[in-house]
């Protein structure tokens, strides 16, 4: 059993993580907090997440702690998301974790939320008790924030095959959601929505189809459901849309946006082929992975291009710090510091 103890911070949007793993990445205790303020609020506001993050984590920090049954003596690497992000929140996380990191003078480990997400998957099966999908995969990676097609050579080998030319794809969910009067993040409300729908309703605009390369585009699909709704909005906004006319466009959207996701990924594989690359695993994270239309058809694809389909339970899938965490652990597996004593690890910040 490894004695090593990770404690990670996530704050790069509106979810607070700590998590604490062991060395072999066994979760020893995770929290999340999910900010509940910007509902009402229609959207993330950075300034509110930030100060938000600020007050939740002395008390998450130390209820995850002693969720583990340790003490801060015992952690042995800190870790924190330092970006991409809402700036204010993640200067808040890896601050924190770096302020405790120097007070006990353990290591610091800055990780990249990307790289957590499109890591998650192996976490995920790690802990499932299966191997974890072995290099190289094909990661989607569809969340509020980003919407990314990363080809996963190796840890700290990454290439990104496209991404999101403007919107990514939970905010598209969330944009056509709140058009439906859905709420925020309608995203879920959305997937429910659209199971009453007919999917072929409407001809709705399936940006990039077709085209080289697997950049994604959602704002024209956007604008496209602005105009449906059209006939309905009055000065007051929506007039008494019909429920099944509210779904069918839900499920037109969904069907554009899975379309869109099949097609890019298609293009990626073929690039990847083209390039002698042997893919093993396509794997989802991000929010938007959560939708299982999206999640049956992103499995199919897989299917049809000869590789496993790894999606991670919906906790690990969303922010969350425990991929934080794993991260490091991937980091300091893949130079060889797995079990080495910690007193021999210096900062590592990239
Ligand atoms: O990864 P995530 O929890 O947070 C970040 O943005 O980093 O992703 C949240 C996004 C939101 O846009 C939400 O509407 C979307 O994921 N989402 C969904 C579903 N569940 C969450 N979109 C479509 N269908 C869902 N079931
Ligand atoms: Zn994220």
């Amino acid at each position: 059993p490894s004695t090593l103890r990770v404690l990670a911070i996530e704050s790069s949007c509106d979810d607070t993580g700590c998590a604490i793993l062991d060395g072999n990445g066994t979760i020893l205790a995770e929290g999340l907090h999910t900010q509940q303020s910007h509902a009402a609020l229609g959207g993330v506001v950075p300034e509110i997440a930030a100060r938000a993050h600020l007050a939740i984590l002395p008390g998450l920090v130390a209820q995850t702690l002693a969720d583990a049954g340790l003490g801060l003596r015992d952690v042995s690497i800190f870790a924190a998301t330092t970006g991409p992000g809402l700036i204010g929140g993640v200067v808040v996380g890896s601050t924190y974790a770096k302020g405790m990191a120097l007070a006990l003078g353990k290591p610091f480990m800055a990780i990249n939320h990307i790289e957590g997400h499109v890591l998650a998957p192996r976490l995920a099966a790690h802990l499932a008790g299966d191997t974890p999908p072995a290099f190289p995969y094909l990661a989607l990676l569809m969340s509020g924030g980003h919407s990314q097609c990363v080809l996963v050579m190796g840890v700290g080998r990454y290439k990104v095959l496209g991404g999101t030319i403007d919107d990514a794809a939970g905010e598209a969910f969330d944009k056509a959601a709140k058009m439906l009067g859905l709420g925020w993040p309608g995203g879920p409300a959305l997937e429910v929505l659209a199971r009453q729908g007919d999917p072929r309703a409407h001809a709705l605009p399936r940006p990039l189809l077709g085209r080289a390369g697997c950049d994604f585009s959602f704002s024209g699909l956007k604008t496209a459901v602005a105009r449906l709704l059209e006939p309905w909005n009055g000065p007051d906004g929506l007039q008494a849309l019909p429920q099944a006319a509210a779904a069918d466009i839900a499920a037109s959207f969904q069907q554009a946006v899975g379309d869109c996701l099949v097609d890019r990924l298609n293009h990626a594989f073929a690039q990847c082929a083209a390039n002698n690359i042997p893919l093993t695993t396509l794997v989802v994270a991000g929010g938007v992975a959560a939708n299982q239309n999206l999640r049956a058809r992103l499995a199919g694809c897989a299917e049809r291009h000869h590789v496993r389909f790894e999606a991670p339970p919906l906790r690990h899938c969303t922010d969350n710090a425990a991929m934080i965490g794993w991260a490091a652990l991937e980091r300091l597996r893949a130079r060889g510091w797995g079990q080495r004593a910690t007193a021999a690890l210096t900062v590592v910040d990239e």
